[in-house]
């Protein structure tokens, strides 16, 4: 699903990334732990090809991020740290308009949203607003959003 090969990533003179090797196969699940200022946001940006690579190679589901980053990033999931739900729609609205950014048909998106709501235990509050939520819950509702349009 990635493979990086000697990954490196530079701003200027600050080399943020040393030349990485990483592999993670299908199904497996991969944490980067390191000290803060380690490079493992920078990692992520080029895996999401939102940042350039700088040198070694990066391959992402088997494509160049530099030639298929639309590909890539339509196939791939982002729950970020820090909470980008819209707090003036309801939770399942929260899945439904995201995955119709990713051009679901609103069946598809119908469908995908009563597992994702199921699957994320939030199937009782799907109407609720997010301000109603917990913090968990709202972590939860995020990595539910994520995967709208991740193909097993
Ligand atoms: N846009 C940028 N411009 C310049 N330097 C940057 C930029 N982004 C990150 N860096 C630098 O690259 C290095 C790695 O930062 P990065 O954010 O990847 O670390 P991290 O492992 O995610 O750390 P943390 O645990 O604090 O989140 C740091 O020295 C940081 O200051
Ligand atoms: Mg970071």
């Amino acid at each position: 699903m990635v493979r990086a090969e000697g990954l490196r990533k530079r701003f200027g003179e600050t080399e943020a990334v040393r030349g990485i090797d990483v592999q993670v196969r299908r199904g497996e699940v991969f944490g980067f732990l390191g000290p803060n200022g380690a490079g493992k946001s920078s990692t992520m940006r080029m895996i999401a090809t939102t940042s350039p690579v700088s040198g070694g190679t990066l391959r992402v589901l088997g494509l160049d991020p530099a030639t298929h980053g639309s590909q890539i990033r339509a196939r791939l999931g982002v729950c970020p740290q820090d909470d980008t739900l819209d707090h003036e729609l309801s939770v399942r609205e929260n899945i439904t308009v995201y995955g119709r950014y990713f051009g679901m048909s609103r069946r598809d998106v119908r469908e995908r949203a009563d597992e994702l709501l199921e699957f994320a235990r939030l199937t009782d509050r799907a109407d609720a607003r997010v301000q109603q939520l917990s913090g968990g819950m709202r972590r939860r509702l995020t990595i539910a959003r994520s995967l709208v349009r991740v193909v097993p």
